[in-house]
């Protein structure tokens, strides 16, 4: 049986962390039009606080020549996620105590391990391009047609052709099976500290639910 690649693997061995994040509640109330917009204007705070991080890590690692190939400026968010925060009248929102951790994880991986910068820009970015762009109708449809320019991503071409590279990418990385053990267990980390995230909003905003 030929090999798989290491795209695959990696998509095969988080998908049921995939399942459990595209199925939280607070992502489902979101999607239904069922929460109050100030849901809406909270996940995007929370999305600001991560994305800082995430962002002024990218800047680091960009001229990193194992993790630099992934860094592309059509993908920075934070412009976009502080256009959106001014128009719901969030800024200023405090980061939950999930998102602290996540923002805290971040520091610690993302700035001196290419791999593990990797691990979590695959994680929101490609996320952003599939599930994300299924929510940002949704939210078009239910609360607002303008604060949505983080779901907006004009400087890629075309996200099925992006998605593609990206894989490409991660399949020819210089990465040895222990190497890439190790990033697909912190691809389960971020996609725990998204779910982790959306618990925390769903908390606060999403209606007759505990999480
Ligand atoms: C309403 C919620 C969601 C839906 C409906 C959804 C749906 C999808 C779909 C259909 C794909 C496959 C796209 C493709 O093959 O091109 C995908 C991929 C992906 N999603 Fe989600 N998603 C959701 C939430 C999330 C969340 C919360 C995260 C993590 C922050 C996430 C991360 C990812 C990643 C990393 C991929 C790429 C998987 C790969 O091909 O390697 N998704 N999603």
């Amino acid at each position: 049986m030929a090999e798989e690649l290491f795209s695959a693997a990696v998509r095969r061995s988080t998908e049921g962390r995939h399942r459990d994040a595209e199925q939280a509640v607070f992502l489902g109330q979101l999607v239904t039009g069922a929460l109050p917009l100030a849901g809406y204007a909270a996940m995007v705070a929370q999305h600001h606080h991560i994305y800082s991080v995430l962002e002024e890590a990218a800047a680091v690692m960009r001229d990193d020549p194992v993790a630099g190939p992934f860094v592309h400026d059509g993908l920075t968010r934070l412009p976009a996620l502080e256009a959106d925060l001014r128009e719901l009248d969030g800024a200023g929102l405090p980061p939950s105590p999930a998102t602290q951790r996540y923002t805290q994880r971040l520091r610690d991986v993302c700035f001196t391990w290419p791999g593990g910068f990797v691990a979590h820009h695959y994680t929101r970015y490609l996320g952003d391009l599939s599930g994300g762009q299924y929510i940002a109708a949704a939210v078009r449809r239910h609360y607002t047609t303008s604060a949505t320019s983080f779901y907006a991503f004009d400087g890629i071409g075309s996200p099925a052709a992006f998605k593609a590279r990206y894989r490409s990418a991660l399949d020819a990385a210089p990465w040895d099976q222990e190497e890439r053990r190790r990033i697909v267990d912190e691809v389960l980390v971020a996609y725990q500290l998204n779910i982790d995230v959306l618990t925390d909003l769903g908390r606060e905003h999403a209606a007759g639910q505990a999480a």
